[in-house]
């Protein structure tokens, strides 16, 4: 089969698409002849480390996949050959890949399968975040940073189905009006304005409940002085820099919490797949909808991860598999 790998070069790193073995399902797996894949910034990370665990270049990017069901192993139930499916894997530039059913979900009904590449990681990242980490409550306010990031989009939406109120950032003007159609109340350009003193306003002085984090640096450090008592922050990634060090006693002090999570282990320890289920539900309920900027072929990869690279993506970018 083809699969697209990053390969380092003496001046960094390309991807090249390449002839490599088709996958055979172990006995809690199944293959997914793939039609879309949807991107994410963590493929960007791959073009520069492997992540803890994860093989050296050359390796196959990617953590969103949708097509059909190719293959079942002997120990999955509930999935047949040519079943639609979405997932979340490791290694989603391919033809044919690998993912334990865990991370295998039904489409929303009536969705196309180029729309459901974009869902898994993003919606499943800001899904567990909010609410299994956060314990967002009706009527808290969550601040969801990055409007125009995949997590940034689903996460404003998620809050409101959730009953928050919802805050967000963004590095644009534009990005900040389009953050409030999807349901944002307010939000704050990190480009030109003040983050903290913007939303001690707008929040009376109050400060926000759940803040979640996808950008990091100078953000992270504006949302911990804009922490509620009892406020909580996850973080998910730091684009713009490292997350500040903070005092964990003075923080529990004012009954606070910072974590940090990672999206795999959370689906993989749903095993019932909770989280998808109310997604799907709210999808197919019209109170989530994705956000789907461009569709490129796969052999338009790098110019399809040149437009993240950019920052020029609003919500997702899909490539179709031809
Ligand atoms: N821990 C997990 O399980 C998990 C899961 C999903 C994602 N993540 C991480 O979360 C982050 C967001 O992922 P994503 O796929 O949603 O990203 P994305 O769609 O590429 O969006 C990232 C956005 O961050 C904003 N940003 C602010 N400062 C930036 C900087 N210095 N460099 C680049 N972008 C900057 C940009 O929006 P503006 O132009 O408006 O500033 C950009 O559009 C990434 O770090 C990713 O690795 C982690």
């Amino acid at each position: 089969m083809r699969a697209i790998r990053v390969h380092f070069t003496a001046t960094g790193s390309e991807l090249r698409m390449e002839e490599v073995p088709t996958p055979q399902p172990g006995p809690d797996q199944i293959v997914i002849k793939a039609q879309a894949i949807g991107l994410n910034r963590a493929d960007l990370g791959r073009r520069r480390t492997a992540p803890p665990g994860q093989p050296e270049p050359p390796a196959t990017p990617g953590l969103d996949v949708a097509g059909a069901v190719e293959a079942v192993g002997i120990d999955v139930r509930g999935w047949r050959p040519g079943d639609p499916v979405t997932a979340l894997v490791r290694g989603a530039y391919a033809e044919y890949v690998l993912t334990r059913a865990v991370t295998a979900y039904r489409p929303p009904s009536g969705m196309s399968i180029v729309e459901a590449a974009s869902l898994p990681c993003v919606f499943l990242t800001a899904w567990y975040a909010l609410t299994k980490m956060a314990g967002l409550k009706p009527g808290e306010t969550a601040l969801i940073h990055a409007a125009g990031s995949g997590v940034g989009m689903a996460g404003i939406q998620i809050a409101r189905a959730l009953g928050a109120r919802v805050l967000t950032s963004a590095g644009s003007d534009a990005r900040v009006a389009r953050g409030r159609q999807l349901g944002a109340e307010a939000g704050v350009n990190y480009s030109t304005q003040d983050v903290a003193a913007e939303l001690h306003h707008l929040t009376g002085g109050r400060g926000v409940d759940v803040v979640l984090d996808s950008v990091g640096g100078p953000i992270f450090d504006a949302s911990l002085g804009s922490l509620a008592q009892r406020g909580r922050i996850v973080t998910i990634g730091a684009p713009a820099g490292q997350r500040a060090s903070y005092d964990a006693n003075a923080l529990a002090a004012m009954g606070q919490w910072v974590k940090p999570m990672g999206v795999f282990n959370e689906a993989q320890e749903d095993g019932e797949q909770r989280g998808w289920s109310q997604l799907k539900a709210w999808f197919e309920e019209g109170k989530l909808h994705t956000v789907v900027q461009q569709v490129l072929p796969w052999t338009q990869a790098e110019a399809a991860q040149k437009l993240l690279t950019d920052r020029a993506v609003f919500g997702k970018i899909v490539m179709t598999v031809v």
